[in-house]
């Protein structure tokens, strides 16, 4: 299998973790590289369900390698309970799963500035809470701490002094009860996450070496990429492929394929602009039977007709091989399906989302629409037995995003997952 990044087309939760599980299964060595816990990966196999927030999805492949590089946030609390989890159900990590020591740690005072931040600001971002924006600040501004120096004790208590002195005004509480907590919280794990502590990028660059495949695994989706995407409605980090070279610790010329995970409708959750999103019962029926909820805050997912403009323009950005479109069965019943195919704003037509904020209000979808196949598609397990108008409305997608659709899911479980023959 060649080296393959797979990424998120639209606003997350495409079914990434799906597809990563899905090509786990013939791949050597799994790194997620950027984002952190704002993450929820679902997986569905063998009558079981997990959600990855933080560790790659490979790791329910037994004997896969699985690393996070130096491109994630780091939050070593959750980590430890994540594995936990792991652990109970069977999942021995040990040995196979490795942190990057330059990974920038998320502490307890990132989640509360994320969380105060939201509650004052006027406009709200709809984070999930999890202090991803705070630590990748502390990043950029050469004030984080990274997890070789979290793991040492004399650099970390050093470190969290000065920084909370620095952050003493904006958290506005007792930075002394603080201190004791985070390093009480810390004492407890931090014997533990040593075992998982490595120079990813080196482990990375011998497995290459030796002729191991990997999977380059992306959180979120690239409209919320915080240079491609809905700014300033998007993540902290880069989602796009270009990002899986630096943010693993490896060049470009590693990465082969990239595969774009698009679901056959959007969903978007938390604030921003969201042209063809469905306020009305066509939208909530896509809520209701694509279980349109958060993996990670449980929160609704907003709910709208495919937008052949945000896919196309990641296919651009992300340099994309194939596309994974996935959930075509939750439109199983839809008798008439639409595709936006361009904005109207104020008399001319886009098609590429504006860099101002203060369009985004005024975008008009303007669609086509086709007819919908109206029959049960989940039990499909070959591309040629899939209903005639169905794959009338993929040839559109692949026309409409300049991109030919390699894989396609008609349901959560990772049988259900068609790949086709091009
Ligand atoms: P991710 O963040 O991109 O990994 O996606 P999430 O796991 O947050 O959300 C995708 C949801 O859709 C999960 O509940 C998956 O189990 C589910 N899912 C993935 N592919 C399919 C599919 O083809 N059909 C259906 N019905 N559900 C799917
Ligand atoms: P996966 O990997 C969907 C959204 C949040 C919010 C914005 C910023 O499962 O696709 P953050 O906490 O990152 O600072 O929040 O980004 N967001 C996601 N939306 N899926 C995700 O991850 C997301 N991760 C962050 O809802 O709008
Ligand atoms: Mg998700």
């Amino acid at each position: 299998m060649k080296n393959c990044a797979i990424v998120g087309t639209q606003w997350g939760d495409e079914g990434k973790g799906k597809i990563v599980h899905f090509l786990a299964e013939k791949a050597d060595v799994i790194v997620r590289y950027q984002g952190g816990n704002n993450a929820g990966h679902t997986i569905i196999f063998d009558g079981k369900k997990f959600v990855c927030h933080l560790i790659p999805s490979g790791i329910l492949e037994k004997s896969k390698i699985c690393l996070i590089g130096n491109g994630v946030v780091f939050d070593p609390l959750e980590f430890i309970k994540e594995l936990e989890e792991l652990e109970e159900a069977g999942y021995d990590c040990q040995g196979r799963l490795w942190v990057s020591d330059c990974a920038h740690t998320i502490l307890p005072y990132h989640r509360l500035l994320d969380a105060a931040k939201e509650l004052k600001s006027k406009n709200k971002i709809g984070t999930t809470k999890k202090g991803i924006g705070p630590a990748y600040t502390d990043k950029a501004a050469r004030q984080g701490i990274r997890l070789a120096e979290y793991i040492d004790d004399e650099a970390f208590e050093k470190l969290l002094s000065a920084n909370l002195e620095n952050k003493k005004e904006e958290l506005g509480c007792d930075i002394d009860k603080l201190k004791n907590e985070i390093l009480a919280g810390r004492n407890k794990i931090v014997g533990r996450l040593r075992n998982f502590v490595a120079d990813t990028s080196i482990l990375l660059a011998q497995n290459i070496k030796d002729g191991k495949s990997v999977v380059f695994e992306s959180a979120q989706g690239t409209m919320l990429d915080v240079d491609h995407g809905t700014y300033p409605y998007v993540t902290s980090s880069n989602p796009v492929s270009g990002a899986a070279s630096c943010g693993s610790g490896i060049g470009p010329g590693a990465i082969q394929e990239v595969i774009g995970i698009a679901k056959a409708y959007t969903t978007r959750v938390g604030e921003g602009p969201f042209p063809t999103e469905l306020d009305d019962e066509i939208g909530e029926k896509m809520q209701n039977i694509g279980g349109e909820f958060g993996a990670t805050t449980g929160r609704p997912r907003r709910c709208g007709w495919f937008d052949a403009v945000v896919v196309k323009t990641a296919a651009r950005l992300n340099s994309l091989t194939g596309i994974a479109l996935t959930k075509i069965d939750v439109l199983d019943s839809f008798e008439k399906i639409k595709v936006c195919v361009g904005y109207k704003y104020r008399g001319k037509m886009l098609t590429a989302m504006p860099a101002n904020r203060y369009a985004y209000q005024e975008l008009k979808p303007e669609y086509i629409e086709v007819d919908g196949w109206m029959s049960d598609t989940s039990q499909i397990t070959a591309y040629d037995n899939l209903p005639m108008k169905a794959k009338d409305y993929i040839a559109k997608l692949e026309k409409l995003c300049d991109t030919p659709v390699s894989i396609v899911s008609v349901g959560p479980d990772r049988k259900a997952t068609i790949v086709r023959d091009l």
